[in-house]
């Protein structure tokens, strides 16, 4: 399928590809300033991972309703040198104060506006310790080096886009309900309009204050007592221990093949690696390639009801409880597939008892020149996240505590439903389905991931069989996509790209399809073709994202 590729960069778009040279490197996000800081500072020595601190720190910045400070995420790495992929655990942290029922009323109901609006549903930032890890123990720069774009963009100020304007709409009432919140992302306590320039100088003293002190400069001292004096004084649990106790996590990757191709993806306390290679070794099984439109979906929805109904019955973070080693086997996915039924749909019912998960979230992809890869899915969970800005730190902070499961059979804003193992319990991380990925045979390479909270991990699957399809890289993030997380049961399919006879065609299997009314993910991946270099990078027609492959300067 490699060749396919080729013969289709080569003619479908009607130019040759460009033989890279040995500088030619790819960065591919949601905002074009952060590609523009990950850009900058490629150009200025830094490799691929000191440029993934300074995307980071920019999205913090520029689209603060996916990620920032106050939230967490998982960087997968490819260290050329030492041929070590690794992945970086920034998830979020549930406070030392946390209970399993915290979020449940009087009468044991589960109130999820408390998990989703202001401090209370926040967990324990990661962001900030990642960065500061990465910086040290891969990057080439000092960390102020690669901090200084997301600092200038936080005191010059970024024009709001729509993007920003449709999720401050989104989340104006809990926006406008904090004062640090409504100073520095409305105006006149209302969205600003798109064009308006908006100016971060509390986070960018807090940025300030990691690039001089490191991780102490978040978790310690000034900063850490605003947070927790804020999060305190509105109805939040946090206490400079939690902050304190904070650490990273280093993670060894998923692995798993498909059709010659190995995967390497996020491992728990996300879901999205074991889920999207369960999926794939129950593909194996059949061969996609010679099949017709209908039959292949088909094929991948069921694959995709089995792999979601294992997420919701067995995991979580595995810190915390026993994970069955079985999930990503080769054997185990030919059990599940002999399970499918070739032309009719399987009622999730069926397949229950062997008990899921807006748009925000960002992902961004980096390839160097030396080789260094960065996928990284980073995340504040809802729009702007809880809402809530501790006042004096310019921090919004995430509402990942949501991710949890709250009580059993409850679902959280994304339908997830999940049981014991992913219950509340203090210090432990939120499930999450966040799949920064990696793809590669002896010929081809593919950096992918979106954010999407249940869909991300259907929305990377699909971009994996499209890959080994042989798809361009402009083709993967613009193709049309569809959802099955096995609760409910049924098909989401975007609004567009759909037939209503293709549509009809898996009605008569079975399958119960629901229409969204919109389009969803933001996908930023990038290809390297392993025998001339040539990069092709691509960012998803869906968002304001910029993806963008350059020869840098000697
Ligand atoms: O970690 C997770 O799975 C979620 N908090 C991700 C949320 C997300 O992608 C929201 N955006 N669409």
């Amino acid at each position: 399928m490699y060749l396919l590729r080729l013969l289709c960069l080569s003619f479908c778009l009607g130019f040759n590809p460009v033989w890279a040279s040995e500088h030619d490197v790819a960065v591919a996000t949601a905002h074009p300033l952060a590609t523009q800081a990950g850009i900058e500072i490629l150009q200025q020595g830094g490799n691929a991972f000191d440029a993934a601190v300074a995307v980071t720190a920019a999205l913090a910045v520029v689209e603060p309703a996916g990620s920032g400070l106050g939230g967490g995420g998982f960087w997968l790495l490819h260290q050329a040198e030492t041929n070590k992929d690794i992945m970086l655990d920034g998830r979020e942290m549930a406070p030392g104060k946390a209970s399993a029922d915290m979020y449940l009323n009087k009468q044991g109901e589960f109130e999820q506006s408390r998990s989703l609006n202001g401090p209370l549903a926040a967990g324990i930032p990661g962001v900030p310790a990642g960065i500061v890890y990465l910086s040290k123990h891969y990057g080439k720069l000092p960390l102020k080096q690669s901090l200084a774009p997301a600092i200038r963009y936080a005191l010059e100020g970024f024009a709001a886009g729509q993007h920003y304007t449709d999720m401050a709409r989104f989340r104006l009432p809990v926006l406008k309900q904090y004062a640090a919140s409504r100073q520095q992302f409305l105006k006149d306590g209302q969205v600003p309009s798109a064009g308006t320039i908006i100016k971060q100088p509390d986070l960018a003293n807090t940025l300030n204050s990691i690039a001089e002190q490191g991780k102490a400069g978040f978790y310690q001292g000034e900063i850490a007592e605003r947070l927790v004096q804020a999060v305190q004084q509105h109805g939040g649990i946090w206490t400079l221990d939690d902050l304190q106790r904070y650490e990273v996590k280093l993670r060894q990757p998923i692995k798993g093949h498909y059709q010659g191709y190995t995967i390497t993806s996020a491992t728990l306390p996300s879901s999205g690696g074991i889920v999207m290679v369960n999926a794939l070794n129950q593909l194996s099984a059949f061969d996609l390639a010679d099949t017709d439109i209908t039959q292949k979906r088909h094929l991948v929805i069921e694959a995709m009801r089995r792999a979601y109904r294992d997420r919701s019955r067995f995991l979580g973070d595995a810190d915390f409880v026993a994970i069955p080693d079985y999930l990503t086997s080769v054997d185990y996915g030919k059990q599940l597939s002999d399970t499918i039924d070739p032309v009719h749909a399987t009622p999730s019912s069926d397949v229950a008892d062997k008990a899921i998960e807006g748009e925000d979230t960002t992902h961004f992809s980096i390839l160097d020149s030396q080789g260094n890869r960065v996928a990284a899915t980073l995340s504040v969970n809802y729009p702007f996240g809880s809402g809530f800005v501790a006042q004096g730190t310019g921090v919004l902070l995430n509402d990942e505590m949501d991710d949890f499961s709250a009580s059993s059979g409850a679902a959280n804003v994304y339908g997830l439903v999940g049981n014991e193992a992913n219950a509340i319990a203090p210090y432990k991380r939120p499930l999450s389905s966040m799949t920064p990925t990696f793809v590669e045979n002896d010929d081809e390479l593919l950096i992918t991931g979106t954010p999407g909270g249940s869909r991300i991990i259907s929305m990377v699957l699909l971009s994996v069989l499209d890959f080994v399809e042989g798809k361009t890289a402009q083709a993967i993030v613009a193709a049309p996509r569809y959802h099955h997380q096995y609760l409910p049961d049924e098909v989401q399919v975007e609004s567009v790209g759909f037939s209503e006879q293709e549509l009809n065609a898996l009605k008569q299997r079975g399958h119960h399809i629901n229409p969204l009314s919109r389009q969803y993910g933001d996908m930023h991946i990038i290809i390297q073709d392993k025998h001339n270099g040539t990069l092709s990078a691509a960012s998803d027609p869906r968002g304001e994202g910029q993806a963008t492959v350059t020869t840098l300067k000697k």
